[in-house]
């Protein structure tokens, strides 16, 4: 097994199937233009055996599917039963949401037992505001389709204060309601938002949203694994939340995920535009590919930042979340 100094080890990994998406979001793209797929992207063959030699050579032990946006991806529906047969502790998807009813039945059906949807915020206006495009609604009828299948769903908030700060507790309620643990996630300063005043304007705080939230309810901090990105907290008889403080609490000395680009390219840390190609590796036999990734594997794991994220041209649009 491959550790660093930190004790860091890769044990998730999250794929990015395509970059394409059928959203433009506010933080992710400058100009409004949905992202188009990248120029030359895996087949559903290689993403497969990408997955499969990366479980060997690095212990992979979770799976994430994202984007882009994953389920916009023809690949979606081929790869979906590849990577469950795969020996995964677990096998989980984010998505906009904006598909999911149509893709429903293949995800029930898959076994797949979590997704995280990501939902800016309940107001139909504010939702395009941000995203775009898309539509609210559908994004609704797709997390009861979830949850009626009994699959346990979380939502991603991003709150910015210009836009659905005031959404914090409105979202915090349809979420409890539904037994959904709402994640909100500290804005981020990757791609255009490292430049210009946006970042500056909008970002909100893990300690402005705790404020927010204890106007109307009492919470308390409860334990979190080691390696996970989010601060819980419990708010009696009501449900949990987290807070993914990228900014206020880092969480690099314990991060252990690896990131595939839909274009095969490793990644050991999103604050780092430094990247490994995986392409040649799949076409070599297995003996030497497993050697060769775990050349590229101790590079990448040296590529993690060690205290805190830094903001890089990167962006997550093409890396997924
Ligand atoms: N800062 C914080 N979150 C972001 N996401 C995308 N870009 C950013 C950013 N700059 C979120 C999306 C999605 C998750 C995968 O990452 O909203 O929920």
């Amino acid at each position: 097994m491959i550790v660093d100094a930190h004790g860091r080890r890769f044990r998730n990994l999250r794929i990015s199937l395509t970059a394409a998406c059928n959203y433009a979001c506010t933080y992710c793209v400058p100009n409004g233009k949905r992202l188009q797929a990248a120029v030359s992207e895996l087949s559903a063959e290689e993403m497969g055996g990408a997955v499969a030699l990366l479980i060997e050579a690095a212990g992979i032990e979770k799976l994430r599917i994202t984007g882009g946006e994953p389920l916009l991806s023809p690949k979606f529906d081929a790869l979906l039963p590849v990577v469950m047969a795969l020996p995964l502790e677990d096998v989980s998807i984010t998505t906009n949401g904006q598909l999911l009813p149509r893709k429903a039945d293949l995800i029930i059906d898959s076994g797949v037992r979590r997704i995280n949807i990501s939902l800016d915020t309940l107001d139909a206006n504010g939702f395009r505001a941000i995203a775009r495009s898309g539509d609210l609604a559908t994004v609704m009828h797709g997390i009861e389709r979830m949850l009626e299948a009994g699959i346990r769903v979380k939502v991603n908030m991003v709150p910015m204060r210009t836009r659905n700060a005031n959404q914090i507790l409105p979202m915090l309620d349809y979420c409890f309601e539904r037994g959904i643990e709402l994640r909100f996630i500290e804005l981020m300063k990757m791609g255009h938002l490292r430049a210009g005043n946006q970042y500056l304007q909008d970002f909100y705080g893990m300690d402005e949203i705790l404020e927010a939230i204890g106007q109307r309810h009492e919470f308390t901090r409860t334990d979190a694994p080691w390696d996970s990105t989010a601060a819980r907290f419990e708010v009696p008889d009501r449900g949990v939340f987290g807070i993914i403080a990228n900014e206020s609490e880092p969480f690099c000395s314990t991060c252990t995920r690896l990131r595939l680009s839909s274009d095969g390219w490793l990644y050991g840390c999103l604050s780092n535009a430094r990247r490994h190609d995986l392409r040649p590796v799949l076409e070599l036999p297995r003996p030497q590919a497993l050697a060769r990734l775990r050349q590229l594997l101790t590079r990448a794991l040296g590529d993690k930042q060690s205290v805190s994220f830094r903001g890089e041209v990167t962006v997550m649009k093409f890396i997924g979340g």
